[in-house]
Formats: C-alpha cells, structure tokens, sequence
C-alpha cells in the first residue's frame, strides 16, 4: 500500500515528501477552505512540491455534469499530475464518464458502499475514495468496506485504485493495507504519529546514555 497526504498545507506536504515516504496529495474543499488561499495557487505550488497524482475537487457547489466537467478540464490543465475528485452523485458519475474519456485522471470521492464504489469504477474512476473514519464515526466498521471493495474490484478485474480516505490514527492505516486498499491518504498528524513508539523513545534514551556513560558528549 502506498501513502498520500490528505491536506492542502504545503508546510506538512514538504516534511512528508522530504520523509520520503509519500507518492502523491489529496486536498478537498474543506482543506483547501482551511487554507483561505487561492484554489489554482495552491494547488500548482503543492504540484511543485510532489512528483505524483494530486487530487483537486471541483467547487462543493458545482452539482451538475455540465459544471463539473467544465471545472475538471481548468483543473487537469493546472499540473500534468492532477487528478479531478468528484462527488459521489448521479451528475459527478456522468462527470467522471465524460472526463475519463477525455484522458483526465478522476478521483470519486464521498464513497460509503461498495455499490458506489463499483459504480464509480465503472464509470471508469481511476481512484475512489472510500470514507474509513466517517464511518467509523457512525459506529459503522469502515474497515470492512474497504475489505468488500478490494474483493469485489478483484473478482470484477476493475484497475481503478482504492484510496483509504478519512485516515484518523495509525491503526486505520494497517486496517487499510491488510483490507487490500492500494493507497492510504493519510494527514500530516498521522504520519508523525506513525514514527513514534515510546518503546523506540526509550530505546534511544537508553543508547545516548551508555555512550555517554563510556565516551562522553
Ligand atoms: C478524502 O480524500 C478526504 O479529503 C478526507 O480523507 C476526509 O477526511 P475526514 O473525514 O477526516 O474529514
């Protein structure tokens, strides 16, 4: 399983990508909203940073086809690497369809069944985006969704790629990658979170102690 960042923060996308450890960003309009700076500018500064897919929204208030696709083609023309998110709806899978056959990457977001899931794909979703932590929230196992889409894009031969979305702790990520999703968009917060351990904290402790004890500072 890969990692993307999940935020439209350049400040915790360059620790991440100078940590080596992700391949791509997904921003939404709420974190782009977090940020209060211009859609474009932020976006093309973030595609600057990172060598790998960015997921950009259309306009939460965008709700037709029409209006998605004319947004998703002013989005892909950004960065060669970007890749349009769209809602999970009637209009956005008639988005997704247009603008797949046009060349651009699509990222279905707001997945909470494998129906849409596996409608999305159909539509010929390069990525979707199903909600782990939300559904969490609910006191819905979000991992066993995961779980469900994995087997059924497998058992269908479907390539588009299951992005682990609403990551809130380093146990959704290992829930994730054993369910078979191909990416764990993941924040900042996260990741950080992944590195620790106090085992490790006391580890290191313990190291810088006995050489010193021996050879001093
Ligand atoms: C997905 O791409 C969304 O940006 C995000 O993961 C939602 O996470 P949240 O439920 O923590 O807001």
């Amino acid at each position: 399983m890969k990692f993307f960042i999940d935020t439209a923060n350049v400040e915790d996308i360059k620790k991440a990508n100078d940590m080596g450890v992700i391949c791509g960003v997904t921003t939404n309009p709420s974190l782009i909203a977090k940020e209060g700076r211009n859609f474009e500018e932020v976006i093309a500064e973030i595609a600057s940073i990172v060598d790998g897919p960015i997921s950009g929204e259309v306009k939460a208030t965008t709700v037709d086809a029409e209006g998605m696709i004319a947004e998703g083609r002013e989005i892909a023309k950004i960065h060669p690497n970007m890749v349009v998110k769209i809602p999970m709806t009637v209009e956005g899978l008639k988005a997704c369809k247009v603008l797949t056959e046009e060349g651009i990457k699509t990222n279905v977001t707001l997945i909470f069944t494998a129906a849409q899931a596996l409608l999305a794909a159909r539509a010929g979703a390069t990525y979707v985006s199903p909600f782990l932590g939300r559904l969490d929230d609910i006191s819905v196992r979000g991992v066993d969704l995961i779980s469900e889409i994995s087997e059924i894009f497998n058992v269908a031969g479907l390539d588009t790629e299951i992005i682990c979305a609403s990551v809130r702790n380093p146990i959704h990520v290992t829930d994730c990658a054993l369910a078979g999703a191909d990416i764990a968009t993941v924040p900042y917060g996260v990741i950080e979170q992944m590195t620790k351990h106090p085992l490790t904290t006391e580890g290191i402790a313990k190291f810088q102690a006995d050489y010193k004890a021996v050879f001093g500072e």
